[in-house]
């Protein structure tokens, strides 16, 4: 227990089960009001010796009975409280037989079995499996699963659970019908999954490499059968990408997806039986943006790539979360990086780390991707553990090449086919198969921070030799002290450039060369280097560190147009606009007259004129950062100042860039069909970029807003009409107003779409945007119960629209704290996930860290707190 009487769970207590279960038969008759489950385990102790009660986790449960060998048990032979069931002293090999009843039409948490509209679902990860019945629910206990659930024909046309339908019958009380599912492979009760309701079906097929045909089925309402195309072919996509990379073939005959609107995350690998938000499902030009379908795409791979990275080998205990988590998304940008632009997704995925990651790790919420203590599992799905954990999987990749690393991905699953293991299995594995030392390398995986390096070099003219100097420190986070951190084994990408733009190095075509820091302080020397180059350094972003900038801005302009590593491009791009407006920024605050550094303006100049390669790669390089990514490189947080410093700049390059912009406009529109590769995905995203930039203007030309006018009413797709929206919601006025109307008209039948629409009033930088929001909460569309509207309104307000969350006022904290008090006895988790934007007070000045602050110590006060918010408020307090 912790100050608050929290239960704290630490990892260094993990202790192997004392029972095993080798199969569970469950049975669901599912009722209008009530859900009766009977559960028959067959329960085997491990100890011979030790005869110790047998403890199962149940949350929520109305238990009925309990039976062993078929006796019922009287209430002196057990004990019963609010999380669980001890049988005092069962046999050493029993069967055990439990009735509970529960109520899904209740339950808002979305955990456990309840109902998204009238469609019965489950969500067992990770702790979900105790709220349906009571059980040792852990990931290191592995049964054979057979599931009988039973229903009205008419309401629930449809059953599925994980594995193969081996039986189908009616029930003769009237009306109901039953199906039988076994799964084979034995798995964790968290990848359990039960689906029921009025579903329709999109049917493909997919021949293994070994030639078996799996069915491949999509479920979802009738009315959405015609948006699965894009779900479809990804999902065929992915199993040929794993059966190409890593020799691995699907396992079952079935794969099923089913997409429900009532959803917590993203989506859910449950054996053969994927649940997901519909939102990474379905898909059509009108309603879906390119985001959107690459998000489908990732999403579809993610779980499909769970089924044996996760799924045939599971996570011994919740604290190796990245095990799966780390390592699949790993897979997924791998994949996606195939599919689309390599330069394009690798700049994405940074960008999460850098605007999303490098936050959490500097805050009170830091953990290592291992972490050692927690107290709300639910609170670990993080992106440290998932995409800073995929940066520790790729630098494994990076240490061992990409060869070594299949060679340790097949060890890992020759050894741990059907077994629940650790991180360290992990890179033993990967270490065994390719005679590696990854012994100081884990230290990624227990120290939290994000690692700060610092650079210096020098060029000797005489000895034509070149010296680069690295340093390394880890800050300071909650239970961990820097001086304490040990040096992490950081593999670094680097290229040296001579001033006319050529690389140094050339040993097989490899531009680049691997570095090993492992040292606190560590000097690279390179010989033969006959005159003074240019640093390319950290390659494709090879390690998640913080590189302290050690160039000078000309360095920086040069890398922005020269470097080879296109990544490096982008890199630099970013660092110099970075840097640029920050200088604003320190202006502003002083109240010096406002001077630009006109390196940057001649680089974007020449980004824009030269001949366009990848139309993505250019509108990546153009786009500023977000206020949430720059504010990390301030010490006190004057959101207003870094509202108007990243505004300026942006206004700045429009004026001057008028002309290019409008061209880069109307030579990148759409000639012939939509279509949605990279190439045409490219050139929307740059098409709108420089919209973009014409409508920043002040004042604002009619002309321009025209154009956007022009495009928000002729445009077929999503991309272009959403884009054009968002440009007009910063110009209040009847205008915008008739177009919002005109949109909610068109698309109130949709609630994906209708998200869309919800989000992008909440990110309006005008003044009234907090009033518009309240608003917007009664919206007869609007549901608190609904994690996507959620997430549209005040997820998007709160973490999507800085300057106007951190209004002077207070007043969107005070919002934002009212909502999560409301959410908190609807959906503790997501109430939870939306406290994030208030943690990191004391990244900001004065007088917002007393409002912020004052708004936790509200939040903390509520009795009867979830222990979801509990824990991320007491540790940022
Ligand atoms: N395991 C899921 C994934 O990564 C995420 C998830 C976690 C979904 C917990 C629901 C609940 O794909
Ligand atoms: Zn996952």
């Amino acid at each position: 227990m912790n100050q608050a009487g929290k239960t704290v769970f630490f990892r260094k207590d993990y202790k192997a089960p004392e029972y095993s279960i080798e199969k569970i038969d469950l049975n669901f008759q599912l009722y209008d009001t009530k859900t009766k489950v009977t559960a028959i385990s067959c329960v085997r102790r491990n100890n011979k010796e030790n005869r110790s009660p047998l403890i199962l986790n149940g949350e929520n449960l109305q238990l009925i009975s309990v039976k062993i060998d078929g006796n019922v048990l009287s209430s002196s032979e057990y004990i019963l409280d609010n999380t669980s069931l001890t049988v005092l002293t069962p046999p050493a090999v029993f069967e055990l037989e439990i009735v509970t009843e529960i109520y899904p039409q209740e339950n808002k948490a979305l955990e456990g079995l309840y109902q998204s509209g009238p469609i019965f679902c489950t969500q067992c990860e990770a702790e979900g499996f105790r709220k349906i019945t009571y059980y040792p629910d852990r990931p290191d206990i592995l049964a054979v699963f057979t599931t009988r659930i039973e229903a009205d024909v008419e309401k629930c046309p449809v059953m599925l659970s994980n594995g193969n339908l081996i039986e189908t019958g009616s029930v003769e009380e009237g009306g109901r019908h039953f199906v039988v599912w076994k799964d084979p492979f034995p798995k964790p009760c968290y990848l359990f999954a039960l689906v029921a309701g009025r579903l329709s079906c999109v049917n493909d097929e997919f021949i293994t490499s070994s030639g078996r045909a799996v069915d491949l089925k999509i479920y979802v309402e009738e009315k959405n059968l015609n948006k699965c195309d894009h779900a479809m072919v990804s999902l065929k996509k992915a199993m040929e990408w794993d059966e190409k990379t890593y020799g691995l073939e699907y396992d079952l005959d079935t794969y099923m997806i089913v997409a429900v609107d009532d959803f917590n995350m993203g989506a859910m690998e449950n054996k053969g039986l994927n649940i997901f938000n519909s939102k990474y499902v379905l898909t059509s030009p009108e309603t879906a943006t390119d985001e959107d379908y690459i998000g489908v795409e990732g999403v579809i791979a993610h779980e499909y790539f769970h089924n044996w990275t996760g799924n045939r080998v599971t996570c011994r205990d919740w604290f190796q979360l990245s095990l799966k988590e780390g390592l699949t998304v790993f897979r997924d940008q791998n994949f996606s990086a195939e599919m689309n632009s390599p330069t394009v997704q690798r700049i994405k995925d940074v960008q999460i780390l850098r605007n999303f990651q490098f936050r959490e790790d500097s805050g009170p919420m830091a953990h290592p991707v291992r972490p050692e203590t927690y107290e709300e599992i639910n609170n670990f799905y993080t992106v440290t553990v998932y995409n800073k954990g995929a940066e520790v999987v790729r630098m494994v990749q990076t240490l061992l090449g990409r060869e070594g690393f299949r060679k340790g991905m097949d060890l890992y699953f020759h050894r741990h086919d059907g077994q629940a293991v650790t991180c360290d299995d992990f890179i033993a594995a990967m270490a065994d198969a390719t005679g590696t030392d990854l012994e100081q390398f884990k230290n990624w995986y227990c120290q939290a921070g994000t690692p700060v390096l610092e650079v210096s070099s020098h060029w000797e003219a005489d000895s034509s030799s070149f010296h680069l100097t690295v340093t390394q420190n880890c800050p300071d986070t909650p239970g961990q002290k820097g001086k304490n951190k040990k040096p992490f084994h950081i593999p670094l990408a680097l290229g040296l450039m001579t001033e006319n733009g050529k690389d140094l190095f050339g040993k097989n075509g490899c531009k680049t060369e691997i570095l090993h820091l492992k040292e606190q302080k560590q000097t690279f020397t390179f010989t033969n280097i006959a005159e003074k180059p240019v640093v390319s350094f950290l390659r494709d972003f090879s390690a998640p560190v913080d590189v302290k900038t050690f160039q000078q801005d000309e360095e920086l302009a040069f890398l922005m147009k020269y470097d080879s590593n296109l990544y490096n491009r982008w890199e630099s791009a970013t660092r110099l606009s970075a840097s640029t407006i920050l200088d604003v920024v320190r202006q502003l605050e002083k109240g010096t007259p406002i001077q630009f550094n006109e390196l940057f303006f001649d680089g974007v100049l020449h980004s824009i004129t030269e001949k366009i390669e990848d139309p993505a790669l250019l509108a990546l390089a153009l786009e500023l950062p977000p206020e949430t990514a720059l504010a990390l490189q301030l010490d006190s947080v004057d959101p207003d100042l870094l509202f108007q410093g990243r505004t300026i700049i942006k206004r700045e390059l429009a004026t001057r860039f008028q002309n290019e912009f409008l061209f880069l406009y109307i030579n990148n529109q759409e000639a012939g069909k939509y279509r949605i590769s990279p190439e045409a995905m490219g050139r929307r995203r740059l098409k709108n970029c420089a919209l973009s930039y014409l409508m920043s203007l002040n004042p604002p030309q009619d002309k321009f807003l025209q154009l956007c006018i022009d495009q928000f009413s002729k445009s077929a797709n999503m991309t272009d009409t959403i884009t054009a929206l968002r440009l007009i919601s910063h110009h209040p006025g009847t205008t915008r107003d008739a177009l919002f109307t005109d949109f909610y008209r068109k698309w109130e039948h949709d609630s994906l779409v209708m998200d869309k629409w919800f989000a992008i009033q909440a990110m309006s930088s005008h003044e009234n945007c907090l009033s518009t929001v309240k608003h917007l909460l009664s919206d007869r569309l609007f549901s608190m119960e609904n994690p996507n509207k959620v997430r549209a309104l005040i997820g998007a307000f709160s973490s999507g629209n800085h300057v106007q969350f951190h209004a002077i006022n207070g007043e969107g904290y005070s919002f934002l704290a009212d909502m999560i008090l409301q959410l908190d006895s609807i959906n503790p988790q997501i109430a939870a996930r939306l406290v994030s934007p208030l943690t990191n007070w004391k990244r900001y000045e004065k007088r917002r860290q007393i409002l912020m602050k004052k708004e936790l110590e509200r939040i903390a006060k509520k009795p009867g707190l979830s222990p979801d918010v509990s824990e991320i408020v007491n540790k940022s307090r």
